[in-house]
């Protein structure tokens, strides 16, 4: 194990530590970049041994001691695992987040976690444009959780004021880049919003990561990703993560929620994870520059109507995006098909290099004709797909997908017999 002997939550996951034989030194985040922290696993070696790279721990129960004490910090793994720290510290220290970061095991859990802290009565604003499966889960949920949640224009600072109730909205949520529209939400202005009025602010920052946003740096209170996308960027592992800026009662809450009520993430997936952030910095940068040549190239051509990317000009949220996004725009894209519907369809189905698939985030690039996916009641046009853009070559990438959307064109041309 790495970490100090302090029970977990009792130890900034973001400050130096000394370089005792027992206690492996870390790098600070505040003298080493992103790109140095994650190659290095915050540069710790494991104590026994001195491997370089830390063990996977699989044990559910740690030795007690003889006085009766827990010295190692350690009791037991629902709460507390040794490889799930390693990952959780990373991501705390890329996040730059004083409370440090929960893992668990899924997006969607880490999501419901902050929504079941709050009290009943709360009142919660989110966005229009937002991962369907949460916004999903809110409508069905929220009413038995007793919470009033309206869904605002989040991207427009005047609607979320206009949407604050005094003494009961506790929370405001966003997400940016939203999926599937490529939204852009200023982190920093809504969160000055919710501050005066005394709500909390939570960023789902999965299409951004902590590489190219650090929503808590900007004012927001808690940070959440699907950890399933660009953290773990290898389309193998399901996760999920909050990171929070300190550590409040809210903060205690979402600790017990999550080791209480059990919702972790597995050592092997912590693991996998662990090994997927080593590269972050490097994906991050070129999954984006890959989407923004893509995004350029596609603005182009005769069969997409509309390319929906805030590394764009023309994009409503560029400045924004411009602003708080550092490195590039997102691995996230959406295109429109002139063709409409038919031709989206028809479009996804003739990729041969893309993968037709839902997620996004991985090595290798998906396309998703996402109105089928979330159903009536969707923000998301009939005639838009998503692309999640991977590390190939990006002319590759367009070269299969301008064949696709001609041969779409072609096949929706012909009169049907
Ligand atoms: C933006 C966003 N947030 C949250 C989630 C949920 O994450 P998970 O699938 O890991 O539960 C997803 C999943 O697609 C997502 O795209």
């Amino acid at each position: 194990m790495s970490r100090s002997n302090a029970p977990h939550g009792d130890s900034d996951a973001a400050a130096p530590q000394g370089g005792s034989p027992e206690r492996s030194p870390q790098l600070s985040p505040e003298h080493w970049s992103p790109r140095t922290l994650a190659a290095q696993a915050l540069g710790r070696i494991e104590p026994v041994t001195r491997a370089v790279v830390p063990p996977l721990h699989l044990s559910t129960t740690y030795l007690r001691d003889p006085d009766n004490a827990y010295r190692s910090g350690f009791s037991y793994a629902r709460p507390d695992n040794a490889t799930t720290r390693e990952a959780e510290d990373v991501i705390a220290a890329l996040e730059r987040a004083e409370a440090g970061a929960l893992l668990f095991g899924s997006g969607m859990a880490a999501a419901a976690a902050v929504f079941c802290a709050l009290e009943r009565g709360d009142h919660v604003i989110a966005p229009q444009v937002m991962y369907w499966g949460l916004r999903r889960w809110l409508r069905q949920e929220a009413p038995r959780l007793d919470l009033a949640v309206d869904f605002v224009a989040m991207e427009d600072p005047e609607a979320v004021r206009a949407a604050i109730q005094p003494g009961k909205t506790r929370l405001v949520w966003i997400e940016t880049p939203g999926n599937p529209l490529c939204t852009v939400t200023d982190i920093a202005h809504i969160a000055e919003i919710a501050r005066a009025a005394g709500a909390r602010v939570a960023v789902d920052s999965t299409a951004a990561s902590p590489i190219l946003t650090r929503p808590l740096t900007l004012g927001a209170d808690i940070v959440m990703h699907s950890a399933t996308k660009i953290l773990n960027g290898h389309s193998d592992v399901v996760a999920g993560v909050l990171a929070g800026a300190r550590r409040d009662a809210f903060w205690e809450r979402l600790t017990v929620i999550r080791g209480g009520w059990g919702a972790i993430l597995g050592p092997f997936e912590a693991y996998l994870l662990m090994r997927g952030l080593r590269t972050l910095p490097l994906r991050a940068a070129a999954q984006s520059a890959g989407a923004l040549r893509l995004a350029q190239r596609l603005s182009q051509h005769p069969l997409v109507s509309a390319v929906l990317y805030p590394g764009l000009p023309d994009h409503p949220g560029h400045a924004v995006a411009a602003r708080q996004m550092e490195g590039g725009f997102g691995y996230m894209l959406s295109i429109r098909a002139a063709g409409g519907e038919a031709a989206a369809i028809e479009t996804a189905a003739r990729v041969a290099l893309w993968k037709r698939a839902t997620s996004l985030g991985g090595v290798e690039s998906l396309i998703e004709h996402r109105a089928s996916v979330e159903g009536p009641g969707t923000p998301c046009p009939p005639d838009l797909l998503r692309l999640s853009t991977g590390i190939e070559d990006p002319d590759d990438l367009f070269r299969d997908l301008d064949a696709a959307l001609t041969g779409a064109h072609g096949a929706n041309d012909r009169p049907s017999a």
